[in-house]
């Protein structure tokens, strides 16, 4: 075990920590990546020994920040964040106290679209409008809101916009996953949104994604590279997935590296994703079906050849329809969170 996971994991005897997210505008005249290199030189220098863990995010002029840890060491850095000239109109999103959700002290993501400052902003604005009216989201859906927000107008037509099925996909061997993001972009027509991110040392890792409506569902199907599913920001992610996709291969040794990789990642959380196996033999379940059962997770069985999408799909989709809408709503209301004031 690190030295982070035995100080601050969720094994360890750690309480509850303060969590606070804010949006900034960036004031950077030089290059950003060079620019966050350095804020995360900063912030592995002072956070760490402080038990203070954080996600930044770069996108469209803004920086959005999430952090986590004991109250008066966050408190401390944030003082000292708040009069960095490299940002302004900095505003808080999100405050909340509970369990840490990231389990690592550093993620970044620096994230490039056709998307203007102003686009941003609107966002920002409308959250903090939203939160200062006291509805409380979880952090995994500020930053969602913020960085990746669900536009499909059947999502907008919703009470709560952050409450479509989210639905990750990952594959074995080759890329899978992301073939099948892009069959399904194809299929419904709409876009695919590229992302990269990365971890304190690991390589970037890239996640594509698409928004689109079936059978009077929104959904939104994420693929992952197999090396992301151990980033703090990508495991912060995982409880509000309805179903984990998984296209096995006919290769049973990568089929258990996949697993081992997924059990890892779901280390402690309470409420697991279903698993959802894709092989084209019926016998080929018996191994990870096996694993799932060991660690008290629900595997289900989809039988197809996983490097055919369309094949592929045709056998997962009815399996995920099988999802209470509610119970993945980004309202903190089943996850320890509230409507303030009620
Ligand atoms: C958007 C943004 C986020 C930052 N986050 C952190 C952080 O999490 N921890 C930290 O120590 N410094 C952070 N910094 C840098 C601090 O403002 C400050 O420059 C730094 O802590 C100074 O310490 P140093 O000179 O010892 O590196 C951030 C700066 C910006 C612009």
């Amino acid at each position: 075990m690190d030295p982070w996971d035995q100080a601050h994991g969720a094994a360890s005897a750690e309480g509850p920590v303060a969590r606070i997210m804010y949006a900034s505008q960036a004031a950077i005249r030089h290059s950003v990546y060079q620019e966050m290199e350095r804020i995360r030189a900063s912030a592995v220098k002072h956070n760490e020994p402080a038990g203070i863990a954080t996600a930044l995010l770069h996108q469209s002029g803004w920086f959005v920040q999430w952090k986590e840890g004991p109250a008066p060491a966050l408190q401390k850095i944030m003082d000292r964040v708040a009069g960095d000239v490299r940002h302004f109109d900095l505003r808080v999103v999100h405050r909340s106290r509970g369990p840490r959700l990231l389990s690592g002290p550093w993620s970044m993501a620096i994230v490039q679209c056709g998307e203007t400052p102003a686009d941003m902003e609107m966002r920002v604005q409308q959250l903090k409008h939203q939160v200062d009216e006291g509805l409380q989201f979880s952090p995994a859906a500020v930053w969602r809101r913020l960085s990746t927000p669900m536009k499909h107008p059947g999502a907008t037509r919703q009470q709560d916009p952050d409450a479509f099925q989210r639905v990750l996909v990952c594959g074995a061997s080759g890329m899978g996953s992301f073939d099948l993001v892009a069959w399904l972009g194809e299929e419904h027509q709409v876009d695919v949104v590229h992302r990269r991110f990365a971890g304190a040392v690991e390589r970037d890792v890239g996640t594509d994604y698409v928004d689109f409506e079936q059978e009077g569902r929104v959904w939104r199907v994420i693929a992952m590279a197999r090396h992301g599913l151990h980033l703090p920001l990508t495991r912060a992610f995982i409880p509000d997935y309805s179903h984990f996709v998984l296209l096995l291969s006919i290769d049973q040794e990568r089929n258990e590296q996949l697993l081992q990789r997924v059990l890892r990642a779901y280390e402690f959380l309470p409420h697991p994703p279903a698993l959802i196996g894709v092989v084209s033999r019926p016998e080929m379940h018996a191994l990870p079906a096996a694993l799932a059962r060991r660690h008290g997770i629900p595997y289900l069985r989809a039988l197809a050849d996983s490097r055919d999408p369309q094949a592929s799909w045709a056998e997962v989709q009815p399996l995920l329809m099988h999802w209470q809408q509610a119970a993945n709503s980004s309202l903190m209301s089943g996850t320890g969170g509230m409507r303030i004031g009620q």
